[in-house]
């Protein structure tokens, strides 16, 4: 199957989850008012990659944190960031997605095979991965269903 239904209702708000899709771990995060304060103001002069990477936009597109929870209707949805959980250095599984796993220096993920940070927005921010993690194809069934590929 090429695509993914996810049932969204499952995710607490400040939880996330890891689905499997085409082979490649999802990582699904319920963002807190708090986490997406924090996103929202990074500048993107902080930021090492400044592309969008968003399967949803045509692409050229900024890494605002818009453009990162942006789906394939053109509508942001602030709350669920949802990104390819496959760091873009030498391709390991970052962590913090489980409760009590090290989510860097930047509130999003670490991954620990050479010490990449990633923020609260899946865009890199530290290490050595040069990209920041890709957004699948996202297309919301529903307000708690959402469709991946
Ligand atoms: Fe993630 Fe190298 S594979 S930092």
């Amino acid at each position: 199957l090429s695509t993914k239904d996810v049932d969204l209702s499952a995710v607490p708000v400040g939880q996330a989850i890891k689905v499997m899709w085409q082979g490649k771990p999802v990582f699904i995060r319920h963002r807190t008012e708090e986490e997406i304060n924090e996103a929202e103001a990074v500048p993107l002069s902080a930021l090492k990659d400044d592309s969008a990477r968003n399967a949803n936009l045509p692409g050229g597109e900024e890494a605002t944190d818009d453009a990162r929870v942006t789906a394939a209707d053109g509508e942001a949805r602030p709350e669920w960031l949802i990104v390819v959980g496959v760091c873009t250095h030498l391709g390991c599984i970052p962590l913090g997605t489980s409760a009590g796993e090290n989510r860097g220096d930047y509130d999003g993920w670490f991954c620990p095979c050479h010490g990449s940070h990633y923020d609260l927005a899946g865009r890199i921010r530290k290490g050595p991965a040069p990209e920041n993690l890709p957004i699948p194809p996202l297309e919301f069934l529903s307000d708690t269903v959402v469709k991946i590929g």
